[in-house]
């Protein structure tokens, strides 16, 4: 069998999905249009043209303009259908979904709004799809510590909906232990813990995530190699690193594919995973990812093979649900 068709035939598991990165420039329009929206794009085209990214701040303030369209709890239904009919036609039977409530809520749209539209989706998934699927609450790290409480708060209602919390945005600037009370919280609430580090910052924020915010998992994690002491403790403690190739080469973290450090990570025998971060604005869902990543890095079948298997062992499902998916 050829590399592309067992990436194809592959049953795959997500962990690094902004629900909102998922939001492709024809239903933004369609959205703006329903919900009477002026967009600062005059075309499809147009939008797409913009998708050209210096860093993760000048993804980060498009990705924002065009999430300004959603608004009703069919919106963020619509969305997230969206993304899951693409994960039938990647062959992903389980994924764990980011979404940001204060980029909604900041603009008037109630919490309630946002996760009935996205949970019921991901409920039909389930039954109609076969998709399992949780849900994970990013704080937007640019804002502050105490609006990070607040939307934790405005979440507990929903705590049986929601698997764990986690950390987003401008990354330089804003270290995790920005954050370790709103995480302190979390964990006392019974939500398990991710975060975004070393995308763009040092080897220091993944520590701090570790040490400050107890994760579960890191978001990217590609900085990592920097410092061999860290390289270590990820191997011993056997501490996922969400990988997205082609958002890293999208926002300049690697000039190209050929030079992403996945390969690397496998070889040092980290539970590195490949995941789509936001893959309406970076050229490509789970499977794009899977199959340019394989090419520029040469993997082989067992490079295939392992991250199947650390994205099943990675993930939030018990031992009963990861035995149904190895
Ligand atoms: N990094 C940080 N914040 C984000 C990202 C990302 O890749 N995608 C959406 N929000
Ligand atoms: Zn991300």
């Amino acid at each position: 069998m050829s590399i592309e068709d067992a990436i194809r035939a592959l049953p795959k598991v997500e962990l690094h999905l902004h629900i909102e990165g998922s939001l492709e420039p024809e239903l933004m329009f369609a959205l703006a249009e329903r919900n009477q929206v002026e967009l600062p794009f005059a075309s499809v085209e147009e939008v797409r043209a913009a998708y050209d990214f210096s860093d993760l701040q000048s993804f980060l303030d498009i990705y924002y303009a065009g999430a300004q369209v959603l608004l009703e709890e069919q919106d963020f239904y619509d969305m997230t259908w969206a993304y899951l009919e693409r994960c039938r036609a990647d062959k992903v039977r389980h994924t764990e979904i980011f979404f940001d409530p204060q980029t909604h809520t900041d603009r008037g749209v109630p919490f309630d709004t946002v996760i009935r539209g996205i949970t019921r989706a991901l409920d039909d998934g389930r039954e109609q799809l076969g998709i399992s699927s949780e849900l994970i609450l990013c704080f937007l790290r640019h804002l502050s510590a105490e609006a990070a409480m607040a939307t934790l708060e405005q979440a507990l209602p929903w705590k049986e909906r929601i698997i764990g919390v986690g950390l987003d945005s401008s990354e330089k600037g804003h270290p995790p232990e920005k954050f370790q009370a709103v995480f302190d919280r979390a964990r006392a609430e019974g939500f398990l813990t991710v975060a975004h580090a070393g995308e763009e910052g040092p080897p220091e924020y993944i520590e701090q995530a570790l040490d400050l915010l107890k994760v579960k998992r890191i978001d990217h994690g590609v900085r990592c190699l920097e410092d061999p002491l860290l390289v270590r403790r990820l191997q011993k403690e056997r501490m996922p690193l969400t990988v997205c190739p082609l958002s890293n080469v999208k926002l300049c973290v690697f000039d190209t594919l050929e030079e992403h450090n996945l390969k690397t990570l496998l070889d040092a025998n980290l539970c590195a995973t490949i995941n789509s971060d936001d893959p309406a604005y970076f050229g490509g869902y789970i499977g794009q990812n899977f199959l340019e990543t394989a090419e520029a890095l040469k993997l082989g079948l067992d490079d295939i093979e392992t991250l199947a298997r650390n994205a099943v062992e990675a993930s939030f499902l018990d031992d009963d649900g990861k035995q149904d998916l190895m």
